[in-house]
């Protein structure tokens, strides 16, 4: 191949989105779900969430940032008429994250009493903050109150939680993209998938 035809050739990959986020993808070890495979269980999530809340106007929450990612590509899956909103927390530390004590950083703007709210989240490990939420929410009067999550990671739950809507169950493994995050790296890929272990233990997680 000559020099114009090589250039030609990149372009053309970039275009067809096979060989994008490169300095992002050399520290992925493994892909655990491509963005096809998230897209499809998304709409299938979309589709039921459509059915089950027709004519109810549901009011859709989430938690800034990770799930913003989930929530876009979610919420256009669902084809009723709804309303967004959003809250953001952060933990006091790491010994309070661990009891599930967060503070709320940002709260709603659109009030929950007499509504249908369905709570998204992008991952579920132990649970912790998720029921802190839900607690804080519960006192706001909610007509109903279910989950989204896209994510689920059974092993080192905590707290027993109902998910009416879950995608997919996930290994104990630190995962990123697709919204989470790894120090606040690697959120905008399309996919999720394992980084390489010497990335994790250079920097130790969490
Ligand atoms: P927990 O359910 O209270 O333990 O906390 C869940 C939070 O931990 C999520 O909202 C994520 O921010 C983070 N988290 C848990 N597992 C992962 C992962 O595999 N990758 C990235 N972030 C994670
Ligand atoms: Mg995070």
């Amino acid at each position: 191949m000559d020099k114009k035809q090589s250039d030609h050739h990149d372009l053309k990959k970039d275009h067809d989105g096979t060989n994008r986020h490169d300095e992002m993808v050399s520290d992925i070890s493994e892909i655990l779900f491509s963005e096809d495979r998230l897209q499809k269980k998304i709409t299938e999530l979309g589709g039921a969430i459509s059915k089950d809340y027709y004519g109810k106007n549901p009011l859709m929450i989430g938690v800034l940032r990770g799930v913003l990612f989930f929530m876009a590509d979610l919420l256009r899956a669902v084809t009723i008429p709804l309303e967004v909103d959003f809250l953001a927390v952060s933990s006091y530390s790491p010994e309070s994250r661990n009891q599930g004590l967060v503070r709320m950083e940002k709260d709603l703007e659109i009030p929950m009493q007499g509504r249908h709210v369905v709570f998204i989240e992008d991952v579920i490990d132990t649970g912790l903050t998720l029921n802190y939420i839900l607690g804080n929410l519960r006192t706001r009067q909610p007509v109903s109150l279910e989950v989204c999550v896209l994510f689920n990671k059974p092993a080192k739950r905590l707290i027993d939680i109902p998910l009416k809507y879950k995608g997919f169950d996930l290994p104990d493994q630190f995962v990123v993209g697709y919204g989470l995050d790894f120090r606040e790296k690697y959120r905008n890929l399309p996919f999720v998938g394992l980084l390489k272990p010497q990335i994790l233990h250079v920097n130790g997680i969490k």
